[in-house]
């Protein structure tokens, strides 16, 4: 073997090495989210089981919708392809996940908890879809999130104080869901120099309240008043069928008696 023949294997040895570090981690990710997502414009074509194997090349990735930095995947945006299915646990093993888009399908079921584990998470955008289920609070350990649009989805629940925690939180949107409870001042009134969210990230959603939406009071009072005029009036029928019967009993007492003084008047006296 000579010089040249070892300088050659090196260097292909060297540029396969990339090539062939494909993380356990990634592949678990993306193959349990093409299994949970469905495609039904056939919008993901390059996503098979060989491309999960190894699917980033350097920054790119035959992927749709997938960026890579250092042959980890770093952003996700599979916005507005019509996707169905449910988000998968598993998107937790993306585990350098920097950005995950979502926007604009049809997916359904809940926000996983999991998500709690990508720590280098910066934006998360999950709107307009029909998530259901609760907004995780566990969403507040991932300490980069600087995005979380959740607007225009099926969300119950509370919204939880603790995404309040976050400090480089710059925009946060859930309006248009089925949210109710009080908005935590930990959003709306944050302290210090954290940019605070209006009434537009919270509008839309029937039974949430307190600042910046209206407070509890009219909406309490709205509910006393419904519940008073049902009440009122079920009282009141009440009180007019008892007189009504009252009454009927007071003439067919009155008319009995009367009968009987007739009846009485024909009976001969022994
Ligand atoms: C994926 O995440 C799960 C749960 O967090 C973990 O048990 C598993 O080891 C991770 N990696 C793979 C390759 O599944
Ligand atoms: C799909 O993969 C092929 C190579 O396997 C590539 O040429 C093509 O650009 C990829 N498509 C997209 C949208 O990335
Ligand atoms: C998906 O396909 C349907 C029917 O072919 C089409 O009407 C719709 O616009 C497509 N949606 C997207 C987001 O590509
Ligand atoms: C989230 O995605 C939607 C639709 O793709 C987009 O309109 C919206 O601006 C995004 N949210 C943020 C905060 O960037
Ligand atoms: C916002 O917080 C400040 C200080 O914590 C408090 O004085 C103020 O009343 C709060 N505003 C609202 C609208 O809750
Ligand atoms: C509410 O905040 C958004 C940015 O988060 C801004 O675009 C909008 O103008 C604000 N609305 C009001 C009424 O202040």
């Amino acid at each position: 073997m000579d010089a040249w023949t070892l300088v050659l294997l090196s260097v292909l040895t060297s540029a396969a090495i990339p090539l062939c570090l494909s993380d356990p981690n990634d592949e678990a990710c993306l193959t349990h989210l093409s299994e949970s997502l469905q495609d039904p414009n056939k919008s993901l074509q390059n996503w098979t089981k060989t491309s999960f194997a190894n699917p980033c090349n350097g920054l790119t990735s035959y992927l749709q919708g997938a960026t890579c930095n250092n042959g980890r995947i770093y952003k996700l945006s599979l916005s507005n392809l019509a996707l169905r299915g449910t988000l998968s646990p598993f998107l937790a093993n993306c585990t350098n996940l920097q950005a995950l888009d979502l926007s604009s399908n049809y997916l359904s079921g809940s926000i996983p908890a999991d998500l709690q584990s990508l720590v280098n998470l910066a934006v998360l955008n999950l709107s307009s879809n029909r998530l259901e289920g609760e907004i995780p609070p566990q969403l507040a350990l991932c300490a980069y999130l600087n995005v979380i649009d959740l607007h225009d989805n099926l969300l119950t629940g509370q919204v939880p104080q603790q995404l309040g925690l976050l400090v480089r939180l710059s925009a946060f949107d859930v309006s248009n869901n089925r949210l109710s409870g009080l908005i935590p001042a930990s959003l709306s009134n944050r302290s210090g120099n954290l940019p605070r969210f209006n009434a537009s990230s919270f509008e839309g959603n029937k039974d949430l309240y307190g600042y910046p939406l209206s407070p509890l009071k009219t909406k309490g009072l709205s509910v006393m008043t419904i519940v008073g005029i049902g009440l009122g009036s079920g009282l009141a029928s009440l009180v007019l069928s008892f007189t009504g019967v009252c009454i009927w009993l007071k003439v067919t007492e009155r008319k009995m008696t009367l009968e009987e003084g007739k009846i009485s008047q024909l009976m001969p006296d022994y």
